[in-house]
C-alpha cells in the first residue's frame, strides 16, 4: 500500500472521523474490561514489574489461569444491564500473555491455562449482546525479550515492532469487524517514529476502514484517554477509570468495596463527560474464574436502570457544555442537547421550589425526564424559576432526578448574568425585572 506522510494521513483521518466516530460519541458509555494472567493474584495488574517478580516465575501463572467458560459472557451481560454501549478488553497486557489463539505469540490461552481463545469468546459475547468491540493492545510487553532491548538495540526494535504489527494483525484479521483499537503505554520507546506508528496505524486501518484509534500509539489519532481524572479536552476524549481508584486488575472484592463507586458516583461521571463531549470507559477487573467482580453488579446494574428512564441525558449528539451555553446550578449539573437542557439534580430542593438562573429565554416546557410529567415554572428576568415540586425527590431510581427543560432554539444562556463580577470583562448585561 501507499502510505501517507504525517500530515497528509493525519488531514485523512480528521477528515474521515465524523462518520467513523459518530457511534462512539453517541455511545457515551463504555466497560473497560481488565482480565490476564495478573487476575489470579489480585495484586493488582503491574504486580509482575511492581513486584519484580522474575518472567520464569511469573510464566507459572499461566498453566494455573483458568477462566470459566461462560465470563465473557457475564461481562458482556452486566455492560448491557449498566445501559453501556461497547466493551474494550485487554486482549494481551503488559504481561505480554495474548487472550487468543496467536501463532505471532506462543505464550497465550490456547497453548496454556484454558486452552482456549478468550478474544473469540469476548467478541460472540459482545455480538450476542449487540455491543461495539473494542481490543486493547499493549506496546508494553514485560515477557518478550526484545522490548526492553528496542531502547537501544536497532535491530531488537525493528523485530519488536514486526511483532507488534503482528500480533494487532492477527486481532484484526482473526475475529471480523473490529471497531475500537485501545493501545496503552507505548514505552520504552517515548516516539511515535521508535514504534513506526504512521506505518502501523495506517496498514492496520487498512485491516478495519472504520476503526477507531486512541491516543496512546504515540499519534493523536481519534480520541484522548483521560486517565483516572474526567476532563474535557479539545476534539474527542474518553475518561477511563478504575471501579475503585486503586486498580485495573482484580483485587479482593470484599477489600475493593469500600473504595468502589455507587450508582451515583457512576451517574456524576456520566453527567461530567456528557457536559463536555466525552465518554466514560468505566473497568470491571474480573475475578480470577473470569467472574464479575461483585462490587461492580448492584451500582452498574442501578446505573442501567437509572439510564432506561434518564438516557436522553447521556446519550446522543450533546452539545459541550461552557460558561455560556447551558448551566445548572451548585446543587444540580447539566447537559444539553439542542434546544433541550437537562438539570440532574443530586439534591432535591425543599419547598417546592427552586431557581435557575443566566436563562435569558424562557423555556416552553419543563418536565421530568423519567416520566414527562410537567413542571410549573415562571421566567423573570433571567431567572427560571420551578413552582409546585413534590417536597420528596420523585426519582424512580438513585435518587437522582433529571429536569427537561425544552426551548424553541437554542438556550440564551448566561452563567449568573446578573453578577458582572463573575463574567471577566466579557459582554455583560445586567438587566433585571
Ligand atoms: C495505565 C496502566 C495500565 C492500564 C491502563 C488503562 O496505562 O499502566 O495497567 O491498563 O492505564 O488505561
Amino acid at each position: 500500500m501507499k502510505l501517507m506522510s504525517r500530515s497528509e494521513y493525519e488531514e485523512w483521518t480528521a477528515k474521515t472521523r465524523d462518520a467513523r466516530m459518530d457511534w462512539w460519541r453517541k455511545a457515551r458509555f463504555g466497560m473497560f474490561v481488565h482480565f490476564g494472567l495478573y487476575s489470579q493474584a489480585g495484586r493488582h495488574e503491574w504486580m509482575q514489574t511492581q513486584d519484580n517478580c522474575p518472567v520464569e516465575e511469573y510464566e507459572k501463572l499461566a498453566e494455573t489461569f483458568n477462566p470459566k467458560p461462560g465470563a465473557p459472557r457475564e461481562w458482556a451481560a452486566l455492560a448491557k444491564k449498566a445501559g453501556m454501549k461497547y466493551m474494550v478488553l485487554t486482549t494481551r497486557h503488559h504481561e505480554g500473555f495474548s487472550l487468543w489463539d496467536s501463532k505471532v505469540n506462543p505464550y497465550n490461552s490456547v497453548n496454556y491455562g484454558p486452552k482456549r481463545d478468550i478474544v473469540r469468546e469476548f467478541v460472540d459475547a459482545c455480538r450476542e449482546y449487540d455491543l461495539k468491540i473494542g481490543f486493547y493492545s499493549s506496546l508494553m510487553d514485560w515477557h518478550h525479550p526484545d522490548s526492553w532491548r528496542a531502547a537501544f538495540d536497532s535491530e531488537a526494535r525493528a523485530r519488536f515492532q514486526k511483532y507488534i504489527f503482528d500480533l494487532n494483525t492477527e486481532l484484526l484479521t482473526q475475529y471480523g469487524k473490529i471497531d475500537i483499537l485501545w493501545f496503552d503505554v507505548a514505552a520504552p520507546m517515548e516516539h511515535w517514529e521508535s514504534w513506526n506508528s504512521l506505518e502501523m496505524n495506517q496498514k492496520l486501518r487498512a485491516l478495519q476502514p472504520d476503526i477507531i484509534i486512541n491516543n496512546r500509539s504515540r499519534l493523536p489519532e481519534d480520541f484522548g484517554t483521560p486517565e483516572e481524572h474526567i476532563r474535557p479536552e479539545g476534539g474527542d476524549w474518553e475518561a477511563c477509570m478504575t471501579f475503585n481508584g486503586i486498580s485495573w486488575g482484580y483485587v479482593d472484592s470484599k477489600q475493593a468495596a469500600k473504595y468502589s463507586y455507587n450508582a451515583q458516583q457512576i451517574i456524576r461521571m456520566l453527567n461530567r463527560c456528557a457536559a463536555g463531549g466525552g465518554n466514560l470507559l468505566l473497568n470491571i477487573g474480573p475475578a480470577p474464574d473470569g467472574s464479575v467482580p461483585e462490587e461492580a453488579v448492584e451500582p452498574l446494574t442501578t446505573v442501567g436502570e437509572w439510564l432506561a428512564l434518564n438516557g436522553k441525558a447521556v446519550y446522543g449528539k450533546m452539545t459541550r457544555i461552557g460558561r455560556d451555553v447551558a448551566g445548572g446550578n451548585g446543587v444540580c449539573g447539566c447537559s444539553c442537547s439542542g434546544n433541550f437542557v437537562y438539570l440532574w439534580n443530586w439534591i432535591w430542593p425543599s419547598g417546592g421550589t427552586m431557581a435557575i438562573g443566566g436563562y435569558k429565554k424562557s423555556p416552553k416546557a419543563i418536565r421530568f425526564l423519567h416520566d414527562g410529567t410537567p413542571v410549573d415554572f415562571e421566567h423573570k428576568g433571567h431567572r427560571i424559576i420551578l413552582k409546585n415540586l413534590p417536597e420528596e425527590c420523585p426519582a424512580p431510581v438513585a435518587g437522582i432526578t433529571v429536569l427537561e427543560m425544552e426551548f424553541d432554539g437554542p438556550p440564551e444562556y448566561c452563567f449568573a448574568s446578573y453578577y458582572p463580577q463573575l463574567h471577566g470583562g466579557r459582554e455583560i448585561t445586567t438587566e433585571r425585572l
